[in-house]
Order: C-alpha cells, then structure tokens, then sequence
C-alpha cells in the first residue's frame, strides 16, 4: 500500500507521459503554447539570420608606423553673420609650412542674412559700373610699368603701390590705421569701400577641404587679412575699425579623410550660436588614423578624431587676448586603430538556429504538459467534491 503510494508520486515527475489517451488529446493549451513558442521560436530565428548578415568588425590598436601621408581635412561651415570679404583662412604646421589665406580647394560662398546664397551675377548687376568686368577695364587703361604713390607708406624695398590691396599692405607694414579708403585714387578706382560695404550684411560659407601635412597644427577662421611679421603670424584688424564680428558658426561637416562604415564626426551638425559679440572659439581636435579593411580586401585609410572646446570672449578692456573667430587645433595620435570588417561563420549560425528550434521545442513542450496535468488535477479535484 505505502510503496504503491510513493511509487504514484514519483510518477509525478515524469516530464514525458506518453499514455495513448495523452497522445491523441488536442487541448486549447496546447494550441496556445504552440501558437506562441512558434512566434517567439519565428524571432528568435529573425534575429539570429540579421545578426548572421551583419558583418563583424574586429578593431586592433597598434602604433602608427605609416609615414609621410598627407591630411585631408574635410569643412563645410556656415558663418551666418560673417561676410566672405573678411574672413580670411589659413593652415599652419609644426613643420613651419604655412598656407596662408587659402583658398585653391576651399571655396567661399557668399550668403544673405537668411542664409540663402547670393547669387554673383545678380549682385554684379547690382554694383553697376563698379563691377568687375569694369576694374578690368580700367586696370587695361593703365600703364602697367606705372608707378603710384604709396600715400606715405612707402619702403626702401616698395615704392610703389598700384593697386589699393598693395596700399593696405604698405599701411599695415608700417602700423598705420586703414580706415578711409576715401581719399586714395587706388581704392575709389576699384570701387573698394562699396566692395567692402555691399558685404557688410552678408553670411559666408566655407566648403572644401585643406590638404595639410600628417603633423600637429592649426588651422583658422578669422577675420582680417593675415600676414606674417617677424615670424609671428597676425591678422590685420584695421580695415574695421572698431567693427565687432558676431562669430556665430555652424559646421556642417568637418572630418579628417574619407568616411568609412560606422564613422562617428563629433562635430557635425553642431550649431554655436554667439551670444556675444567678439567670441574666440577653440576647438582642440586629437585625431586618430584609422585603417578599415573591408571583407573584399579594400583599404581606406582614414582618421577619425576627438574634441573639445573653449570660447572666450576677446576684448582688450577685460584683459583678454586673442582675436575673434574659429580656431581648430589638431594634434595626431601615435596609436593607430585598424577595423577588419568579417564575415561572421555560417556554422555559428547553423548551431544558433538548431539551439532556437530544439530549446524552443522541449521548453514548449514542458510548460503544455504542466498546463495540461495541473489543469486535469484541478479538474479532478472539483468532481470528486461534487461526488461527495
Ligand atoms: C549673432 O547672430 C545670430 C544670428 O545668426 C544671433 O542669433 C545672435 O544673437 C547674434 N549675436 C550677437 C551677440 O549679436
């Protein structure tokens, strides 16, 4: 009697029953736990074939041993309240290489206040007999082995100035002021001040891309022409007297080489609104070469980079030094980073799939035979109290 008892409780446990009337049962609890370990079972194999097509990039840090590559400096910037005829650019090295108002690859486009681009031959129009086509002119009247006044600015080694951008550089290698173009015959023939004026409220923007060599150094977004004086680099603020730039800039893009899968440009899209006049802004750039090898065996050589940033407000009242405009630092990093994309393994996959289906399965199968005895017990329960 006792053995037969506890003989009937260990039968409790079996995970398989397999009596002929289990076997031909169709519950509405079976159909439930199928209909829904098929869907997850479904999932499951979904994520499991997506993961299987996505490509496995393996990321290796070894120090850099390429050499004399050249940087590719990729920009794209909106300045909104800066016109194109002030900003000068210019690239700098630690090499001592120096590309000063730069502009063969970087072209400036001009824009409205709204940031619409003008377009030149309207604006040409608008000018009248001071446009371009009309310097042009008046410059094939002159006698090209002339020799004008420099307005007292002259040097043993320059005599003569014959156009109004040679005036200024005469003024500025002395020190002197450039305020009135008025009364120098140079400028009113090129129409400088109504250049310089018809700008005033205009935006710029600055796209293309800096070639530069694989060295720390700097490159820069300022106003005012930009020369070199004893060794030190200076940018000449004296055409605008007084004037304050709203540094107000948007980059649109900035990346060091051509883009590969995943690439993350911190700076992209970022918006820097001016909240006051005569901002310096710096950007401390940290860039780091990137192989990535793609599973065809490609190459690209690229960089991508860190930053952070500083802006200050430059004023000579409170003391602070510096001049307005945008300002990236870049530095290389020695440790290069190497991506080799890869094929995931299809026997992985297999296996993943066998575990999906099989684990699924017995799981599924588990919890229906739970359902289905607790179900019976409950059921026997109730009829015998109906019994009695
Ligand atoms: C600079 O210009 C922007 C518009 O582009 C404006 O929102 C901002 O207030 C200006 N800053 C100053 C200090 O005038």
């Amino acid at each position: 009697m006792e053995t037969k008892d506890l003989l009937g409780r260990l039968r409790q446990f079996d995970a398989y029953p397999k009596t002929l009337e289990d076997f031909r049962v169709k519950t509405y609890g079976g159909a439930v736990v199928t209909i829904v370990s098929g869907i997850l079972m479904l999932i499951l194999f979904l994520s499991e074939l997506n993961y299987y097509l996505s490509k496995e990039v393996q990321p290796e840090l070894f120090v850099d041993t390429s050499r004399g590559q050249k940087l590719k400096i990729n920009i794209d910037i909106i300045f909104p309240r800066m016109p194109c005829g002030y900003l000068s650019i210019d690239a700098m090295d630690v090499s001592g290489e120096q590309q000063i108002d730069v502009d063969h690859n970087l072209f400036k486009k001009r824009l409205d206040l709204d940031g619409n681009p003008i377009d030149d031959r309207l604006h040409k129009e608008g000018l009248g007999d001071k446009s371009k086509q009309f310097v042009e002119a008046v410059k094939k009247d002159l006698d090209p082995d002339r020799c004008e006044s420099c307005y007292g600015a002259e040097t043993v080694d320059k005599k003569c100035c014959n156009t109004c951008e040679e005036v200024r550089e005469a003024y500025r290698k002395k020190g002197w002021a450039f305020n009135n173009p008025d009364g120098i015959e140079q400028c009113d023939r090129e129409g400088w001040s109504d250049k310089m004026m018809s700008q005033k409220n205009e935006g710029c923007q600055v796209m293309g891309y800096l070639q530069v060599n694989k060295v720390a150094g700097n490159f820069h977004f300022a106003p005012g022409k930009s020369f070199q004086q004893h060794h030190v680099h200076v940018h000449d603020l004296q055409a605008f007297a007084g004037q304050k730039f709203n540094i107000t800039h948007k980059i649109n893009h900035l990346s060091f080489g051509k883009d590969y899968p995943g690439i993350v440009n911190p700076l992209d899209g970022l918006n820097v609104k001016a909240t006051e006049v005569q901002m310096m802004y710096q950007y401390f750039v940290k860039v780091v070469p990137t192989t990535y090898v793609k599973t065809t065996g490609q190459t690209l050589y690229t960089n991508q980079f860190s930053v952070t940033k500083h802006s200050k407000v430059v004023s000579h009242s409170s003391g602070e030094s510096g001049l307005p405009g945008v300002f990236f630092m870049y530095e290389l990093s020695p440790m290069m980073v190497k991506y080799t994309e890869k094929q995931r393994s299809f026997m992985h996959f297999l296996t993943g799939v066998c575990a999906i289906v099989g684990g699924i399965f017995t799981v599924a199968g588990l919890v229906d035979s739970m359902v289905y005895h607790s179900a019976r017990a409950i059921q026997q329960k109730i009829d015998l109290g109906k019994a009695s």
